[in-house]
């Protein structure tokens, strides 16, 4: 398989991180995190968002220069990126030399080639989310005028630059249509293809009635707008214009995982501007649904916004992890509450993984003097055979970013080995038939590590702890998928002592 390459949305520094930025840099940990067990080279960017009126105006609002404003607020992401313990292997700022390069490069291409001219823009704008509002877009309410997310409106009027986007929509259909998983899920890809359907206008490129931005090359009077000063990050942390740097050649297209609010940008805009300049496009654009919180659409004005350290406290980062993603599908939206939460882990981390591990090791570390045998008899373990048999549909799981369905399977299991636990009882058999004891043992120590294998990309602290478990594996590193193998040629475990893996939520 080739190379991969995710990334997050580049996240806005007029804020602090929050549940929902959270969730999108999780999902891309978790698929780098996955590639890299199966042995796929994978590179992970993610970054901040730091020009546009948005940012300014908060800058302005808290009497602090911008550059000053968004050196804090961008330390707050990179904190964040380890609060997570996200895998990243780069971080980019919109505010840094190497981005201004790119993003002015990539603009001077499409002014060469034509795909960009000066002219006036009228219109509705909404700075909350940094985009122009079509008429037949518009909200009004109590007199005022809104775009589809509830943002407020300001009319904007000025001399601009225009990317003509009109002359890319039957190329970007017939991209559309020539590749019918670029847009995941499909949901989202129709209500992309109909937007482009119904006509796309050309996109205005540049703003003159604010300075917090990338200067539009040889026009000082216009900064580019920040959409698109924003969307080429993904390219210059990969070395454009340089587009024999080893980062692009081995990397771009890329894979960008991005909130279903966003979704327009990355699916119509960037394609049009890569295919513009001559770059390919992105291979994908995978967008997934938002979170509320109890029910409750969350918003700063509400007072409900998710602090991910505060819940992180609380129930600790990979049971988080966890959640997240065993309890809703991946495209859709999902509700935050605490009941959901108390429930998965204690009934599915607590009482059931943790609980294996808790059972079956504390047994053998005290009556088996901490050692574990092992045949060739225990590779044919029937529920070991099924888990390395489900393999293939496993991956083919989060290929399609199923990570729920992924989850849950790899759970079905866990229920069938306590289950089987239940059923041979090792603690009765260790006075009656102690062989049969200790192959039944062998057994399910064999499946913990598979399943913790398997588990490792969704919560690989916990993961870590477990492998730990295993004193002389240490020189196998587990969290590489097929170095299961690696394990026969050990004739046999020995255990440290287990202590509880996840604590129950009263
Ligand atoms: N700066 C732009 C992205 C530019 S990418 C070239 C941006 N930033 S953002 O900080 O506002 O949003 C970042 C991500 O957070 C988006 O993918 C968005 O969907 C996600 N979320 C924000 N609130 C969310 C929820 N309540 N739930 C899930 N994700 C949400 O947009």
């Amino acid at each position: 398989m080739q190379n991969k390459y995710f990334t997050t949305p580049i996240y806005y520094v007029n804020d602090k991180p929050h549940i929902g930025h959270a969730y999108t840099s999780l999902a891309v940990d978790i698929l780098k995190r996955f590639y890299i067990s199966r042995g796929i080279d994978s590179f992970f960017l993610t970054g901040t968002d730091e020009h546009g009126q948005k940012v300014e105006k908060a800058a302005i609002d808290q009497g602090i220069d911008p550059l000053k404003f968004t050196n804090g607020v961008s330390q707050n992401f990179r904190d964040l990126s380890d609060l997570l313990n996200l895998s990243n292997d780069d971080f980019i700022r919109t505010t840094e030399e190497r981005h201004k390069i790119s993003a002015q490069n990539l603009w001077k291409v499409l002014l060469e080639k034509d795909e960009i001219y000066l002219s006036k823009y009228s219109g509705w704008y909404s700075v909350r989310d940094e985009a122009f509002v079509a008429e037949n877009e518009i909200v009004e309410k109590d007199g005022k005028k809104y775009n589809g997310f509830g943002s407020e409106l300001s009319w904007v009027e000025e001399e601009s630059y225009f990317f003509r986007l009109s002359k890319w929509q039957d190329k970007l259909l017939k991209f559309y249509k020539e590749n019918t998983d670029f847009i995941v899920p499909k949901s989202r890809a129709n209500e992309v293809i109909k937007f482009v359907e119904s006509g796309l206008k050309d996109l205005s490129v540049s703003r003159t009635t604010f300075k917090w931005g990338i200067g539009v090359p040889n026009n000082k009077n216009h900064i580019i707008y920040v959409w698109l000063d924003a969307l080429t990050n993904y390219i210059s942390a990969l070395g454009y214009p340089e587009t024999e740097a080893d980062l692009y050649k081995k990397y771009w297209p890329g894979i960008h995982v991005v909130g279903k609010d966003i979704i327009r940008f990355h699916a119509i805009f960037w394609p049009a501007f890569l295919m513009a300049a001559d770059l390919s496009p992105p291979k994908q654009i995978v967008a997934h649904g938002w979170w509320t919180n109890e029910g409750q659409k969350i918003s700063k004005s509400l007072g409900n916004v998710i602090d991910p350290n505060e819940l992180i406290n609380v129930y600790g980062l990979d049971s988080i992890r966890y959640f997240l993603f065993r309890e809703v599908p991946f495209g859709n939206d999902g509700d935050f509450s605490k009941l959901a939460i108390k429930n998965r882990i204690n009934g599915e981390l607590a009482n059931n993984y943790g609980n294996l591990i808790q059972r079956i090791l504390s047994f053998i570390y005290k009556n088996l003097e901490q050692n574990i045998e092992l045949t060739e008899e225990n590779y044919d373990f029937d529920i070991l055979k099924q888990i390395n048999e489900s393999e293939a549909e496993l991956f083919k799981f989060i290929e399609n970013y199923k990570f729920d369905e992924y989850l849950k399977k790899l759970f079905l299991f866990m229920n069938d080995l306590n289950n089987y636990v239940d059923k041979t009882a090792p603690w009765a058999l260790k006075k009656t038939d102690p062989e049969e004891m200790k192959r039944v043992l062998a057994n399910i120590s064999l499946c913990i590590i598979r399943v913790t294998q398997y588990l490792s990309p969704f919560m690989p602290l916990k993961s870590k702890e477990v492998f730990k478990l295993f004193d002389n594996l240490d020189d196998i590193d587990l969290f590489h998928f097929d170095n299961f193998e690696k394990i026969k040629s050990l004739n046999h475990f020995k255990i440290n002592k287990p202590e509880p893996l996840f604590t129950k939520i009263e």
